[in-house]
């Protein structure tokens, strides 16, 4: 008899439950009325007086492991229990927020801007016809400046290409509307340009455009002080003298940045002037190709890089950080704006 509990008493040690069912019969198999332990202590009755004391210590000892199994299995399930009743109350997994992409700030303040003093926004397709990015702009076939911008084509006669400016969507505007007219243009625009620290194929743009009577060049100057003033808090600004086939006279536009610091030296290469957009009278050529009295009405024109102003907002060294969307770079811009 002692070799039979010696050998329960192994089952019961190497004993590990798979299911619940697995543990209710093992439980039943030993402890249950007709079970194991109760078939022993029955035949225990029957026993020797010599023999009883030392099987009597046995069946304890099977008894005390089936009990210790049991409510290990117990506890476990508990646990298990208390965990999904714990999960009810538990907040759901922590979602982390991301963060506005650096260039759609700069873009929204530079709207915003432009918004308070009247400016409504208009947008147009980036596939573009060779008409409203080039010819219309004062730009006709085999002109040479066409060059100034290296175009994606997407196909060659009739040309259609990805537009290089949004200088496109400023005659789609003249085309539906007419006099007085205050539109920016915000988008993408693409150049076949080698991809470094200062180009990019793929950029960002806002281009303004103003037409009415009696529009003129200081009417320019002052618009851009404004806009100057509002997003650097500096409207110290000079003109240079400049050439776009659409406007004349055309300028690019310095802002006086300063000398303040290490980093004033560098990004403005010691001079203290940095150019931050291209602008000009719009030529009457564009006026008339958009059936404009150009005799009538007069305008200017003026357009910024998003990705430039907003490399000089945040020092930014490098544009390609705009594209790789890596979240250490995203992130910093979390609790700007
Ligand atoms: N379209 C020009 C460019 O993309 C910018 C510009 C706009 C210049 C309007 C003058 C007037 O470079």
């Amino acid at each position: 008899m002692i070799e039979i509990i010696k050998e329960h008493i192994k089952e019961v040690e190497n004993f590990s439950a798979e299911s619940k069912e697995n543990s209710e019969s093992f439980r039943i198999k030993y402890l249950g009325k007709k079970g194991i332990l109760n078939e022993l202590f029955k035949k225990f009755k029957d026993i020797d007086a010599n023999e009883r004391k030392i099987i009597g210590k046995e069946i304890n000892i099977l008894k005390s492991k089936v009990k210790k199994k049991v409510l290990e299995f117990q506890s476990e399930k508990k646990e298990e229990e208390n965990k999904a009743n714990e999960d009810l109350y538990k907040p759901g997994f922590p979602i982390e927020f991301g963060s506005e992409h650096p260039l759609n700030i700069v873009r929204k303040n530079i709207i915003g801007i432009f918004e308070k003093i009247g400016y409504c926004i208009s947008e147009g397709p980036e596939i573009e016809d060779d008409w409203h990015n080039f010819t219309a702009l004062n730009l006709p076939k085999h002109h040479p400046a066409r060059d100034m911008q290296d175009t994606f084509f997407i196909k060659r006669d009739p040309d259609i290409l990805l537009r290089t400016h949004t200088s496109s969507v400023q005659i789609r505007y003249m085309e539906k509307n007419s006099p007085p007219i205050k539109t920016i243009s915000p988008g993408r625009v693409y150049r076949n340009e080698d991809i470094s620290a200062r180009s990019h194929c793929l950029f960002h743009q806002v281009e303004g455009l103003y037409i009415d009577r009696d529009v003129s060049f200081a009417n320019l100057k002052h618009t851009i002080e404004y806009f100057c003033k509002s997003m650097f808090g500096k409207s110290q600004i000079r003109l240079r003298p400049s050439y776009f086939p659409f406007t004349e006279p055309s300028a690019e536009v310095d802002i006086y940045w300063g000398l303040k610091s290490e980093t004033d030296y560098r990004i403005t290469k010691g001079t203290g002037w940095l150019e931050i957009m291209g602008c000009g009278m719009v030529d009457p050529n564009v006026l008339n190709n958009c059936n404009i009295d150009s005799e009538k009405y007069s305008g200017f024109a003026f357009g910024m890089g998003i990705e430039r102003i907003a490399m000089l907002m945040y020092q930014i060294s490098d544009i390609r950080y705009f594209f790789q969307n890596d979240l250490r770079f995203l992130k910093q811009f979390s609790k700007i704006n």
